[in-house]
């Protein structure tokens, strides 16, 4: 039984930006950070801000508090342990740093599979594993249904594949991929599964070993909190990877082999407060139970109300003469997060955001850095899509001031 519904005021207060005027609807860009995170950012910097290892007390409990936040971003993202949570600067910089330490196993003909619908951080550093022998196969998106089709896999796998790269959610077409489908495939032939979950985990709660994968990337500044990502892979799969660290720093040390240097102590502290939130919320909504029960519920609740929110948007644009929808048209649950594309025939995308920007709304129009993707689909010469990217916190009057604005930029 769904528990109660959002209480919108309670959730906005939470993000102190959101007292202005501006209605942030480029939340798919970077969303509103939790006036908690910033607050726990702040603290750690006065208060904590030693480096760890020595012995005198306050290296020490600043360590406890830096392992304590790796420990609830291991519960958030559901890891079997927090030595599989690898911290780094962003999602592109992480699926690097995985790239370059699986390099040394991989032979040339060996086979990697990349999409042609993924932001390009999920693409680039496999791509040019070509450099080393290794055939890249790209798994087309199907253009007729605006998606990856899973049969189209498995002309494209075999014995030599050794890694498939897809994302968990299109931060374009906001359809949500079958990755534990994918996984099952990939598994099948004893290839591995690398997941770039960015889109999706504002939306929808992480569960890293529900989804089947080897490996999931995603950066928090899309998840309320700052610039900073994190790399879960399996244990198995990260103790066979040689350490890219200082030659004193083995390959049995987890996750430090593949931090090089020290991680941002402050954002990692920081961060935990995106756990907590998750979980208070779902608490007040009713839910009881363990943390991730009650961030399940926030996130059930976050889910229906986006459905609303994008249903409206989606509604406005199916009935307006000349927009093509770059995505599923309708809500379908569970198929969709609400990160809505169009195109207006006739107009350039920027021509449309720049007079919705009039209204103090933020959109954006361009590639989003799945250039692939829109040249499959043709629409550079649009110069790229209008994205409309809905959060839990945006509400119904916003929605109505996007649907007003867009009324006036679209003729
Ligand atoms: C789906 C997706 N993956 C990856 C990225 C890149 O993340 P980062 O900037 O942390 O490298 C983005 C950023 O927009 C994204 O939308």
């Amino acid at each position: 039984m769904p528990f109660a519904n959002l209480d919108l005021e309670r959730i906005r207060a939470e993000f102190p930006a959101l007292a202005c005027d501006t209605v942030f609807l480029d939340n798919a860009g970077g969303s509103q950070v939790l006036g908690r995170v910033a607050d726990r950012i702040h603290h750690y910097l006065l208060h904590d801000n030693v480096q760890l290892g020595a012995n005198y007390l306050a290296s020490r409990n600043a360590g406890d508090r830096v392992l304590a936040a790796r420990r609830s971003i291991a519960e958030l993202v559901n890891a079997v342990d927090d030595d599989e949570i690898v911290m780094g600067p962003s999602t592109t910089a992480l699926i690097g740093t995985l790239v370059e330490a699986l390099r040394p196993g991989l032979r040339a003909g060996d086979e990697v599979v990349v999409t042609e619908s993924d932001h390009e951080a999920n693409i680039g550093a496999w791509a040019r594993l070509a450099e080393v022998g290794v055939v890249v196969r790209i798994w087309r998106v199907d253009v007729a249904r605006l998606g990856l089709a899973v049969e189209d896999l498995d002309a494209l796998i075999g014995p030599r594949t050794k890694w498939i790269a897809m994302t968990q959610a299109s931060n374009i077409l906001g359809s949500v991929n079958p990755v534990a489908e994918v996984a099952r495939r990939a598994h099948a032939v004893g290839a591995r599964l690398c997941v770039d979950a960015v889109a999706y985990a504002p939306h929808r709660l992480v569960d890293v070993q529900a989804c089947g994968a080897d490996a999931v990337v995603f950066s928090f500044y899309k998840v309320f909190g700052p610039h900073y990502a994190v790399l879960w892979a399996r244990r198995d799969l990260l103790l066979s990877l040689p350490s890219l660290n200082h030659f004193f720093i083995g390959q049995d040390v987890l996750p430090y082999k593949l931090q090089l240097g020290n991680v941002n102590y402050e954002l990692s502290y920081g961060c935990a407060g995106i756990a907590d939130y998750l979980r208070d919320v779902g608490t007040e909504l009713g839910a009881v139970g363990d943390n991730r029960s009650r961030m399940q519920a926030a996130f059930d609740a976050f889910a229906r109300h986006e459905d609303d929110l994008a249903e409206q948007v989606l509604g406005w644009l199916r009935d307006r003469r000349g927009v093509r929808i770059i995505g599923l048209p309708s809500v379908t649950t569970g198929e969709r997060v609400p990160t809505i594309s169009f195109v207006v025939e006739g107009v350039m995308s920027e021509a449309i955001v720049g007079r919705v920007d009039a209204h103090g709304i933020g959109i954006r129009f361009g590639d989003f850095y799945a250039r692939r993707l829109m040249e499959a689909l043709g629409l550079q010469q649009h110069g790229g899509v209008v994205r409309i990217s809905i959060a839990h916190y945006n509400t119904a009057d916003e929605i109505r001031r996007l649907l007003i604005a867009l009324d006036a930029a679209i003729p």
